[in-house]
């Protein structure tokens, strides 16, 4: 029926999800689920690594789980057959990063790019919370104690699943085989692996304001598509367009298929043919956008029913977390058996520790 595949993945609950989130990660988890072909799938709600860069803050990360809750359920992904969890609520999660802790060098996690670009980003320089600064370490415990051998993720999470690999080799090299080393999946889709923000900029990002969230209403995001950065240099619709850097051509690439031209905007069999004349001049911005607006709302508008649907309900939401937290509990708890055992640090279950003792002790 299914490989042995265990698919790991998570966000941090610093706000809403976004359709960055959508075609960066949250689609692919999905078709994964729906795919089913793996033991086993665990999503879960990164709220202690969050904490990390946001120790003044902390109501901002707990008015985000059930946001994130919500995006996640609203998405499609189903309590019955991915476990659902909050990171908080796992403490042997926090027991692992302590053993690996010593299995990293300082110099190694200051070569980590992605905390190097996080630190410069976050102003910390020379104030970088131990927390934040070892997160890598606390990832590798999030992964290793579920057993996952698949992290689907974002390119900018590569660094740390190298470090998690580079800990597990260690573990395993100290201990003996134990622990289980994980690999990246990176999305299949190059649109797919960093959406940009409606104004173009590298990055959809909750400070520039340049995003579209899942929640919000058709109207909304009907403004956000109509002020869309596009080609500055495409100032009459006769004009030859360039389609690279165009925003709305990158969601499209992102979002439309050939099904979405048959239905809404027939002239073209595809986005091929919609590029080419945009570039040749004479197809205007405005025509664009609003066939990127329907393309859109297609794929979103399912998306926001089922999010009013659940928030009429938050209690259960709560539950589903609650059961998804236990029952990733107990195979973190059977991970960290085989950890304490592997470590020898089991001293009460170890019966050949005591004798040994017993016969030292003796002579
Ligand atoms: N660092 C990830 C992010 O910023 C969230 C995360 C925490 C994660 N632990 C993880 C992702 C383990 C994959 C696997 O989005």
């Amino acid at each position: 029926m299914s490989s042995n595949k265990i698919i790991l993945t998570g966000d941090r609950p610093t706000g809403r999800l976004h359709i960055g989130h959508y075609v960066g990660s949250l689609r692919r988890r999905v078709e994964l689920q729906n795919a089913g072909d793996y033991e086993k799938m665990f999503v879960f709600i990164a709220d202690a690594q969050a904490l990390t860069d946001n120790v003044d803050n902390p109501e901002k990360v707990r008015q985000n789980v059930i946001e994130v809750a919500l995006d996640y359920l609203a998405c499609g992904l189903d309590p019955e057959r991915v476990t659902l969890f909050i990171q908080s609520q796992i403490p042997e999660l926090c027991e692992l990063a302590f053993y690996f802790m010593n299995m990293v060098t300082v110099s190694r996690l200051q070569r980590n790019p992605t905390v190097k670009t996080e630190i410069g980003m976050r102003g910390f320089e020379s104030s970088i919370p131990v927390g934040f600064f070892t997160y890598p370490v606390s990832q590798a415990a999030d992964i290793t104690a579920f057993r996952a051998n698949t992290v689907p993720a974002g390119e900018d999470q590569k660094p740390m699943i190298e470090q998690a690999t580079e800990i597990v080799r260690r573990f395993n090299h100290i201990y003996g085989d134990t622990l289980v080393e994980p690999s990246i999946m990176l999305p299949d889709n190059a649109a797919c692996m960093r959406l940009p923000g409606t104004d173009g900029k590298a990055k959809m990002s909750k400070s520039l304001g340049n995003c579209i969230y899942l929640s919000e209403t058709a109207d909304e995001m009907a403004k956000k598509v109509k002020t869309m950065y596009t080609d500055p240099t495409h100032l009459a619709v006769s004009d030859p367009g360039h389609v690279e850097g165009n925003t709305v051509f990158t969601y499209l690439d992102a979002f439309c298929t050939d099904d979405h031209f048959a239905r809404y905007w027939p002239d073209y069999a595809n986005l091929d043919e919609c590029k080419a004349h945009y570039m040749r001049g004479g197809l205007g911005d405005v025509k664009c956008k609003k066939f990127l607006e329907k393309v859109l709302n297609e794929t979103l508008e399912p998306i926001r029913a089922r999010r009013l649907e659940l928030q009429k309900d938050i209690p259960a939401i709560y539950e589903i977390l609650r059961r998804g937290s236990e029952a990733a509990r107990e195979v973190a708890a059977d991970t960290l058996a085989d950890v304490r055992r592997a470590m020898k640090i089991n001293y009460f279950d170890d019966a050949e520790l005591i004798a040994e003792q017993v016969a030292r002790f003796a002579q």
